[in-house]
């Protein structure tokens, strides 16, 4: 059961491809913290949005399932999370066509996502350019009161808030309560095998759940400089120490930088300490997962249970959107 005096937290990660180390240290560490602190979450798996990248059956479903096992897998709990798929919810659609009607196009126009998506090429659809309100509807549909996202969402909890006061102040009614962004910010940004930052889209992840020897192969792929094992090195101008000092306390990193300036360490033997401290991080999770994906029935079943939790407060919020605006 979801701690009854918990705050609601909420977040939705899109499915477009197996959690890597950046989506674990950037958000899942967050979320799993907020869960074990006893507010009360929501966490969602958002193909909807997906759906605006991905037009392909197979891989959405496939990455969706994926998404929920490594949540799973990772430590969010059904008993004190409610964890469901964005689309087990239609409410949040109906929402988003009422948001829609007093959102200026200008505001969208502004969103640095869809900038950014624009920049790099994709031919824009609708549903990429109306994202913003979506999630809006996602945010104000649980009465969210936290919302834990990285730097990078920051400007869609700016336009959801300012959605939820344009709707409130159109319709005369206190119908949505105004959402705090919690934006995480504890972790510098993951970089990835090529030393920018880790994301799916640059093809340079580290997945969490890859299997033994593939992990240790990309970790070894991880691009280094061509000092001599002799010499001395700077372990903040090194990406293998970068993704190291996730793993180790202060009293490890300062040995391993020590070793760093004073010479004779090769990144061979970096790449490797770091390939175990992966593999011993996670790997109770990776137990889990391996049932999880034997037991596809009890995930069915935890998705079940979170989407009728999830549907029954989003359909409050939807009637009392639908009243004030006078849709009888
Ligand atoms: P990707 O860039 O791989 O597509 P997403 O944009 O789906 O990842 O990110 C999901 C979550 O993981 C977001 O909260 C984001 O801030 C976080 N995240 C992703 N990559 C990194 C990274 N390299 N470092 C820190 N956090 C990250
Ligand atoms: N846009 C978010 C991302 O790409 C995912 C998301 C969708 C979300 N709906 C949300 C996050 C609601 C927080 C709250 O990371």
């Amino acid at each position: 059961m979801a701690q009854p005096h918990g705050r609601r937290v909420l977040s939705g990660i899109q499915p477009s491809g197996k959690l890597h180390l950046g989506n674990y240290f950037g958000a899942l560490r967050q979320y799993i913290e907020l869960q074990d602190r006893g507010e009360e979450p929501f966490y969602f798996v958002a193909n909807y949005h997906a759906l605006t990248s991905i037009q392909d059956r197979e891989q959405l479903r496939r990455n969706t399932w994926d998404v929920v096992l490594d949540m799973l897998a990772l430590g969010l709990d059904p008993e004190r999370a409610t964890i469901f798929l964005q689309s087990d919810v239609p409410e949040v659609c109906e929402l988003t066509w009422l948001l829609s009607v007093v959102t200026p196009l200008s505001l969208l126009e502004k969103a640095h996502s869809y900038k950014d998506k624009l920049a790099r090429g994709l031919a824009p659809n609708h549903g990429l350019f109306a994202y913003p309100v979506l999630m809006a509807a996602d945010i104000l549909a649980y009465d969210s009161e936290i919302v834990p996202v990285g730097q990078d969402q920051k400007q869609h909890l700016e336009i959801t808030r300012d959605l939820a006061q344009r709707f409130n102040q159109a319709f005369g009614r206190e119908v949505f309560a105004l959402p705090d962004a919690y934006i995480v910010e504890s972790t510098a940004v993951v970089p990835g095998v090529d030393g920018q930052k880790m994301s799916k889209s640059y093809g340079n992840t580290i997945e969490l759940f890859l299997p033994e020897k593939a992990l240790r192969k990309r970790v070894s792929a991880i691009v280094t400089d061509s000092t001599p094992v002799e010499a001395p090195k700077d372990p903040e101008a090194c990406n293998v120490y970068a993704l190291l000092r996730l793993f180790l306390d202060d009293e490890q990193a300062a040995d391993w930088a020590q070793r760093y300036r004073a010479g004779g360490l090769g990144y061979g033997e970096v790449k490797q300490a770091l390939a175990e401290a992966i593999l011993a991080a996670f790997a109770p999770a990776r137990e889990r997962r391996r049932k999880l994906e034997a037991d596809p029935d009890t995930v069915r079943d935890v998705l079940r249970d979170g989407a009728a939790r999830a549907r029954e407060i989003a359909a409050r919020t939807v009637a009392r959107a639908r009243d004030a605006a006078g849709i009888v």
